[in-house]
């Protein structure tokens, strides 16, 4: 199967244009200020989906103009490399930098950024980022808010922040409520960067701008669905966040629930922001509640042991256990890896598990969505060498985007024996990521665009519905191992034990 419609990188897709604005980044010396921001406003000037006379100010402590805006371009060549910037392209883009030297406790702060704020073609339009740890995203709320730069006089004020949109319902709800008091909802992105991937989006496309799907798009012809987030890495620097974080809150709760989401929703009315949304929360309202005995069967945690790469090979890279890693207490009990069944109690997905699951130090990284269908109901073909195995349509949201379906067909020759088919449909030509998703929630933050970024109550719904295992898991004195590098997680075949095809393991 190959695609006909022509595939456009990002450079090639010009969206709404956006007007001037401030751009104000709060930890401006941060990691992700310089692994993904910087490179995607390079990306969105470039392909001329930001103003050009917008400006960036940067709000950050302890250095020197210069010796932050050294970073910044030492960050672009150390992870944004394929954008190929020299240093006069550089100093070109730079000159709309502006730097806030300040405390973000200190009232002073916000008084200078208010000094600081341009007005482009009559309005001050400004866009708050929060790229700082989540403490802050009050005491930053109540500043702007104090200062009078919250107030959507002269332009547009909204305020982006990261997950983790806290860390239990409790943390949440008080978030929401904190920052509801300070800012009016519409003015809070919160921003879950798996929306912002170009193949999740493509998901609704292919669901509502196909007819052949919605048939089938149901408990009639779906065996079950398996949304995963596999990814080769450990923990890296982050184990201060991950020891307090583990696996089901950091990818579950947030980035895999909005997946399942968009998979299971209703059609919305229109593509907007709130209808896209109430379609959504109708979802996660309908998820069958955990009961403190059921979620010994439905939930799994594991974390990782030591081991290698590629086992076997002579180049295999060796890994260190999760319990050996910096920072992390050798005691732990924190989960690396998490699966989760979920049942949606409604007409459409009654009785269709949806098997979330997520780990680090696994084989590769791969996130896909995997659509399994139930298997003909009578077979024709089962007592051949190769009985035939179920269809199932996978969506790979990275890396190799696209869509592939398994079919089963006739072997060649004098024999009704069948063999796999799969059909391929690569959404990148160059196979390569399509975009990264920064560029493209950036621009709908500028454009005012929230259809990508959660409510505040979705955020609480999908809290809800994992609290109990949170709770169950929260005591717990010891957890299963799994060697990195390997897809042995104790019990995941047992997860999938009634499932037509059990676990799929990404290829
Ligand atoms: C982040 C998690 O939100 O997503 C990380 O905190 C994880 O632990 C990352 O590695 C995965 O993102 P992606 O886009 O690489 O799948």
């Amino acid at each position: 199967m190959s695609q006909s419609a022509e595939t456009k990188t990002i450079e090639q897709c010009i969206g709404e244009p956006t007007e001037p604005a401030n751009i104000v980044i709060f930890g401006a010396g941060g990691d992700l200020t310089k692994r993904k921001l910087i490179p995607a406003l390079v990306t969105m000037l470039r392909c001329g989906l930001l103003h050009s006379e917008s400006k960036v100010i940067g709000v950050l402590k302890g250095r020197s103009h210069e010796e932050w805006l050294t970073s910044l371009y030492d960050g672009i060549q150390a992870y944004a490399p394929d954008l190929e910037m020299d240093s006069e392209q550089w100093r070109q883009f730079i000159v709309r930098f502006k730097m806030v030297d300040g405390d973000l406790k200190d009232e002073s702060t916000y008084q200078e950024l208010a000094n600081s704020l341009d007005t482009l073609q009559g309005n001050v339009h400004a866009m708050f980022y929060c790229a700082v740890p989540p403490e802050w995203y009050t005491t930053i709320a109540a500043g702007l808010h104090k200062e009078g730069l919250a107030k959507e006089e002269n332009g547009f004020r909204r305020v982006v922040i990261e997950k983790p949109f806290g860390m239990d319902l409790e943390s949440a709800r008080k978030l929401n409520h904190d920052l509801q008091s300070l800012l009016n909802e519409s003015q809070i992105y919160r921003i879950d960067h798996y929306l912002g991937k170009e193949s999740v989006q493509n998901l609704l496309v292919y669901r509502f701008a196909n007819s052949i799907l919605e048939p089938l798009w149901n408990r009639n012809f779906i065996d079950h669905i398996q949304i995963s987030a596999a990814e080769a890495i450990g923990i890296g620097y982050r184990a201060n966040y991950y020891e307090k974080s583990g696996a089901l809150r950091d990818m579950i709760q947030s980035h895999l629930m909005q997946v399942m989401t968009l998979v299971a929703m209703e059609p919305p009315v229109e593509f907007t922001a709130d209808a896209v949304r109430d379609e959504k929360i109708k979802v996660l309202r309908a998820v069958r509640h955990f009961e403190k005995g059921n979620i010994e069967n439905l939930a799994l945690a594991a974390q990782y042991g030591a081991g290698k790469s590629d086992a076997g090979q002579s180049n295999a890279e060796t890994f260190k256990a999760y319990v050996a890693e910096d920072g992390v207490s050798p005691d732990s009990v924190s989960e690396t890896f998490a699966a989760v069944r979920f049942n949606i109690d409604n007409w459409r997905w009654q009785g269709v598990p949806f098997i979330l699951w997520t780990g680090k130090r696994l084989p590769k990284r791969v996130s896909e969505i995997v659509i399994r269908f139930r298997k003909p109901p009578f077979n024709l073909f089962d007592t051949h060498a190769n009985p035939p195995l179920a269809n199932s349509l996978v969506f790979r949201v990275h890396p190799d985007e696209g869509i592939c379906l398994r079919m089963n067909a006739k072997m060649p020759g004098l024999t009704t024996d069948t063999q796999r088919m799969v059909m391929r449909a690569p959404y990148s030509e160059n196979g390569e990521d399509v975009s990264d998703a920064y560029e493209v929630l950036l621009h709908d933050v500028l454009t005012g665009d929230a259809t990508l970024f959660s409510r505040a109550d979705e955020v609480e719904e999908s809290w809800s519905i994992i609290e109990p295992i949170l709770d169950a898991w929260k005591d717990r004195i010891s957890v299963e191992r799994y060697r990195s590098g390997s897809w042995d997680i104790p019990g995941m075949d047992a997860l999938f034990d009634d499932c037509v095809g059990g676990w799929h393991k990404p290829s």
